[in-house]
């Protein structure tokens, strides 16, 4: 036993999680904000859920074994199959277009490094139903508020737009067949940062046409200018740029699809997404239009450093009681009463010493320190601010109905100290 987790995997202890919570809030936050409903589905799938629909790439990465059922079984890599899956099997009983946003931890067998684990969060928010590019610029939307919650800006990223179905048609014109486009497109996805030899080499005369196909970013698609003048619509314009470099990975995507890259160009994608409009035919539903993105939390908080913007981590309770060891029951009473009153509250159950628990609220980061000293008897407690050790006398007394009433309340304390 080494103390650490498997290569790949992370700990979040309290400050990081608190860090990681403040990305989820925006997540959540920019879904509900842009009318996305949450789901969840299950961590452990088929494995033909994943061979057939997703691609060799994702494949060649799966977590896979035979459960004590026989079954050959699958963590999730993605959640674009389960999405497919849950709405093909249930989309009668919904109001078209679908709307869903989930948050899933993931598992791809990858090579650990910087941004890149074995697991990762995702945010997932797809739409389901609308055929026109209206629902590309929606969700290209939605990838950006939620960015920008976060203290992202145009400057910080750009949301690259292509098209699938004009690398199809392009391919098509150069001879490439149809079982071999898959392949192709793998290449394609894998230039990045290739020089012109390697190029050759992985495309053979392919690869002039590809060039020039590059190099002529003007000729976008009509389905691209229809997205770029609904994102920049909705108030997001100089997030997005046409840049047909982007063909992604997975295998089911049909027509338009993009990515969220640093500014920088430093790191890996931030996000990405696009349309498929086979899969959730394929999975056995009708033949309903989709697109979605996912945006993963590992790439987002190197970018979050890089940019310098600190997310909150935040530490315990907000208020800690301390108390004589003869008040413990009305200490007790006051954590319970608060608690129920939508408070966060702590205290010391060992109860030391007096010093030593204010000592422990400190080293917690409360904001309060509230003090049941002896002088509780006749209705007095101490208030101490801990960060300013800043006090005052505060009033208790119980009600007809035995609840405690505080006088000021915690809502008014910040007020009081000043
Ligand atoms: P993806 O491009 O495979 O798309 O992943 C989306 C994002 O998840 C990436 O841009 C990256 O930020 C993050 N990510 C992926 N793998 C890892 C990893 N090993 N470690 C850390 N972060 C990672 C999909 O998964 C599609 N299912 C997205 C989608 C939803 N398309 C339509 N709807």
């Amino acid at each position: 036993m080494t103390g650490q987790p498997l290569p790949g995997f992370r700990d979040f202890f309290p400050p990081e999680h608190s860090a990681l919570r403040s990305i989820f809030e925006a997540w959540r936050e920019a879904s509900r904000r842009s009318g996305f409903s949450e789901y969840e589905g299950p961590e452990l799938e088929s494995l033909e859920l994943y061979t057939e629909k997703s691609g060799d790439e994702i494949v060649a990465q799966l977590y896979h074994f035979k459960d004590k059922g026989d079954r050959e079984v699958a963590l999730r890599p993605e959640m674009t199959p389960t999405f497919a899956r849950m709405v093909a099997s249930q989309h009668r009983n919904y109001r078209k277009p679908i709307k869903w946003f989930s948050v899933p931890r993931l598992f791809r067998y990858e090579r650990p490094q910087r941004g890149r684990h074995r697991e990762h969060y995702q945010w997932n928010c797809d739409m389901v139903g609308e055929k026109s590019v209206a629902a590309e610029a929606e969700l290209i939307a939605t990838l950006c508020l939620g960015l920008s919650l976060l203290g992202l800006g145009a400057n910080d990223v750009v949301v690259k737009v292509s098209d699938r179905s004009w690398w199809d048609a392009f391919l098509a014109k150069h001879g490439v067949e149809e079982k071999d486009k898959p392949g192709v497109l793998r290449t394609l996805d894998k230039l990045e940062g290739s020089t012109p030899e390697q190029r050759k080499d992985k495309l053979g005369k392919l690869a002039g046409f590809v060039e020039e196909a590059w190099q002529g970013q003007g000729a976008d698609s009509e389905a691209l200018k229809a997205v770029h003048q609904g994102v920049k619509d909705l108030g997001y314009g100089g997030w997005c740029e046409t840049d047909l470099r982007v063909v992604r990975g997975l295998a089911y995507y049909t027509g338009v699809v993009f990515e969220v890259h640093d500014r920088a160009g430093k790191l890996r994608a931030v996000a990405g997404g696009g349309r498929y409009d086979d899969l959730l035919k394929k999975l056995g539903g009708e033949d309903l239009p989709a697109v979605g993105f996912g945006m993963g939390d590992a790439v987002l908080a190197e970018l979050l450093k890089e940019k310098k913007v600190l997310l909150e981590k935040k530490g315990g309770a907000e208020i800690f009681v301390v108390a004589e060891k003869a008040e413990k029951s009305l200490a007790l009473a006051l954590v319970g009463q608060m608690r129920r009153n939508g408070w966060s509250v702590d205290y010391d159950p060992g109860a030391g010493k007096w010093g030593k628990q204010l000592e422990v609220a400190e080293a917690k980061g409360a904001r309060w320190g509230l003090l049941v000293g002896r002088e509780s008897a006749e209705g007095r407690l101490g208030l101490k601010e801990l960060a300013t050790r800043k006090q005052l006398e505060i009033r208790w007394s119980r009600a007809a109905d035995e609840n405690i009433c505080l006088e000021p309340n915690p809502g008014e304390w910040a007020k009081v100290v000043g």
